[in-house]
């Protein structure tokens, strides 16, 4: 059913795939840039039926420091028109996305507090913010702003308008009576909190004209707090289904309003796949519309059920797109096992997103870099290429290496590829981490690398393979910090737990200084494994250097584990049954008594014995990855793919 087209409108989408709408950070001045064209002209040359473009600032009161398209002004439309026109020439359609954050928003652009309008002066979890209730005559002009915008959208020939009433923003705000405390004909019972919605419809349609789609999304459960829950927006989308202004819905899930409902927003490997399909489906069964749906549908065969099931029209595969653009490609030709499917760590797409940077994959690095490796560099004559390190970054050097067409040899002197990432697959609810290894495999194979696993590389070795160039990419392996009184204690590194070595005690305090995935993962295993943990953590909170929607719905998993988190501390010394701590700004002690065991989760240290002993060697030397500095596996591939493509 996947590949079977939709007509909606009169607009015929080709398949059932899209792309829902997500901020990239790619803008100039406000508007869409160069590098966003080609983002989403890659997404529609790998077959995508349909682009929603990311969520566009629909009137001036909605601006804040999240880098957005301004819809309110006509200087957008020129490039959403090379968007439209970039993706047309694939037979792909094209829609706009028009919002309002109303009360969702913490800084104005220039980084001081917004004041944010909502309906009423209700204060929201998520940002500390107590907006100004609106007053009506602002309702109305935030309602021409919609119109405007669209009328600009299809000045730009895109195919559709999509209006975000979903995930807390406005105009959810205004349908929800928790937050809606209006006593004007925008408050009050559903029909009058669905007056905003409503006007903004038909400020739309009158603007985007009877040709274009319109189309509008909401959490079919905001899973939250005062959130909008699933039976409510049965009821509102049933209300609104029926006017001529609508032409589809497009369900997804969670609120901004608060830090459960967040987690929502791009959800992370925690989260089940497809979990919105029901929510999708108790609306499909009121309504006539055709029912679009997104979450966590990464890989075709998921999409191809919830089409089977009659749970939804269209299937939303932005990650999926965003770590392989050729999915739908793919897909339609059965080569099912060459699709990257998305790992839903959210590193590089919504993990750049919130930090302000633009969005790429720590699968597939070229997101976001269409400009820049649209087409590798061609090569002259195929060079003898040796890769030292089978993680990660190794294992995209060589990629790449030899898809541009050299002779290239993968040496990993373990038994199995995947470096560090077959730890971080072990860890309580990260399997899907080792993903990256299944694709990365693919990707070598496809490319003809000759892989050499169990074999050790020395300068030696390399004096005796003469080859053109060696790619280093040895890795790290744990720190070790100095600890006073280790002799006296139990010591075990986060790698041995992860491992189950070492028989952890029942009482186990885990010294986390870099805030990450390791500190956390052996925290809930260790607690499920039946002991009393206390998390110390060298930040303000566990989880501080990872993704916020991963790290908020950890912290929550692991509170109901009853993992206790001591932030701001420094592990100072340990003995028999004591860890010692230190309070990181006061420097005051924190002593945890009872402990049998101190797990330490320091970071690692670059595997460099190789590397030095290339210093003198007369050949091509590129260093990369963790064995170049202890970070992450997205610096590895991105440091794999530029290696590959310079060698
Ligand atoms: C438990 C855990 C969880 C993690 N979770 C995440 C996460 O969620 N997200 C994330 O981005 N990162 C995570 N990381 C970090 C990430 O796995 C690393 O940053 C990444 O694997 C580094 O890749 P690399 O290729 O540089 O090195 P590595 O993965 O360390 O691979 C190096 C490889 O080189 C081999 N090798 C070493 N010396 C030689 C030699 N002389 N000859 C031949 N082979 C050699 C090693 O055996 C190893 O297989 C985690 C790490 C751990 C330990
Ligand atoms: C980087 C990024 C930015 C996003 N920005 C928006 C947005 O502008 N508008 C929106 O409705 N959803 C936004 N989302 C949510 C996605 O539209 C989508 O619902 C989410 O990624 C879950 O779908 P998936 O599992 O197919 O990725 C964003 C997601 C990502 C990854
Ligand atoms: S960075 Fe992670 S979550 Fe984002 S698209 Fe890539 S694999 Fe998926």
């Amino acid at each position: 059913m996947l590949f079977t087209p939709l007509t909606i409108r009169g607009h015929r989408l080709k398949n059932r795939i899209f792309s829902t709408g997500h901020m990239t950070v790619m803008l100039k001045n406000g508007n869409p840039s160069d590098r966003m064209v080609a983002y989403h002209e890659a997404r529609a040359a790998g077959g995508a039926g349909l682009i929603i473009i990311e969520a566009a600032r629909a009137h001036p009161s909605g601006n804040s420091s999240r880098p957005s398209i301004l819809a309110y002004q006509d200087d957008c439309i020129p490039g959403y028109r090379r968007i439209s026109d970039a993706c047309h020439k694939y037979d792909c359609r094209v829609f706009g996305q028009l919002t309002h954050p109303g009360r969702e928003m913490s800084e104005a652009p220039d980084g001081t507090f917004a004041v944010a309008h909502a309906p009423s002066a209700s204060p929201n979890e998520r940002f500390h913010v107590t907006p100004r209730e609106m007053p009506t005559a602002m309702v109305k002009e935030i309602v021409d702003g919609f119109g405007e915008a669209a009328a600009r959208l299809r000045q730009a020939g895109l195919d559709g308008v999509e209006v975000i009433a979903s995930q807390g923003y406005l105009l959810s705000q205004f349908l929800n009576p928790r937050v809606n405390r209006r006593t004007d004909k925008y408050g009050g019972d559903l029909t009058g909190r669905l007056t905003f919605v409503r006007e903004v419809l038909t400020a739309v349609r009158t603007g985007a004209g009877e040709d274009m789609v319109i189309g509008m999304r909401i959490s079919g459960d905001e899973m939250e707090h005062e959130g909008l829950e699933a039976s409510d927006i049965v009821d509102i989308v049933t209300a609104l289904a029926n006017s001529d202004a609508l032409d589809y819905v497009n369900v997804t899930a969670g609120t901004s309003a608060g830090l459960a409902g967040s987690v929502h927003i791009v959800p992370p490997m925690a989260v089940e796949h497809a979990y919105t399909a029901p929510f999708a489906a108790a609306i499909k069964a009121k309504v006539t519309i055709p029912v679009f749906v997104a979450g966590r549908i990464n890989q075709p065969q998921i999409a191809e059920q919830v089409l089977g099931n009659g749970q939804a029209d269209m299937i939303g595969m932005t990650r999926a797109m965003i770590s392989d653009p050729d999915m739908p490609k793919k897909a339609k030709a059965g080569r099912l096992d060459d699709i990257r499917a998305c790992i839903a760590c959210n590193q590089a797409c919504i993990g750049h997103m919130l930090r302000g940077f633009p969005i790429s994959c720590i699968q597939h690095p070229e997101t976001g870099r269409e400009l820049e490796f649209r087409d590798l560099r061609p090569i002259a004559t195929p060079r003898r290429i040796v890769v030292v390190g089978g993680g990660p970054g190794g294992m995209k050097a060589a990629a790449i290496a030899a898809e541009r067409g050299h002779d290239v040899t993968l040496y990993e002197s373990s038994s199995r590829l995947g470096g560090q990432a077959n730890l971080a697959q072990i860890l309580p609810g990260r399997a899907e981490f080792g993903g990256i290894i299944t694709n990365l495999k693919r990707e070598l194979h496809a490319a003809g690398v000759n892989i050499l696993t169990g074999k050790p590389v020395n300068r030696r070795l390399i004096d005796d393979l003469q080859p053109n160039a060696v790619i280093v990419a040895t890795g790290a392996t744990p720190y070790l910090p100095e600890i006073d009184g280790a002799e006296d204690a139990h010591i075990l590194n986060a790698w041995q737990v992860i491992l189950g070595q070492g028989n952890p005690g029942a009482d186990v305090v885990v010294a986390d200084w870099r805030c990450d995935w390791v500190g956390m993962g052996v925290a809930e295993k260790l607690a499920r494994d039946g002991c009393r943990v206390r998390l110390a953590v060298n930040g303000i909170t566990a989880g501080q250097m990872i993704p916020q929607y991963v790290r908020d719905k950890w912290l929550g998993d692991l509170h109901r584990l009853g993992v206790e988190v001591i932030p701001y501390t420094r592990l100072y010394g340990a003995d028999g049954d004591t860890v010692y701590l230190q309070q990181t700004t006061s420097g005051e002690a924190i002593l945890c008594e009872g402990v049998d065991t101190l797990v330490t989760a320091y970071g690692h240290k670059s595997s460099t014995s190789l590397e030095a002993g290339l210093e003198d060697w007369v050949g091509d030397v590129h260093v990369i990855g963790d064995c170049l500095a202890p970070r992450t596996a997205e610096e590895a591939v991105l440091e794999g793919l530029r290696a590959g493509n310079v060698v």
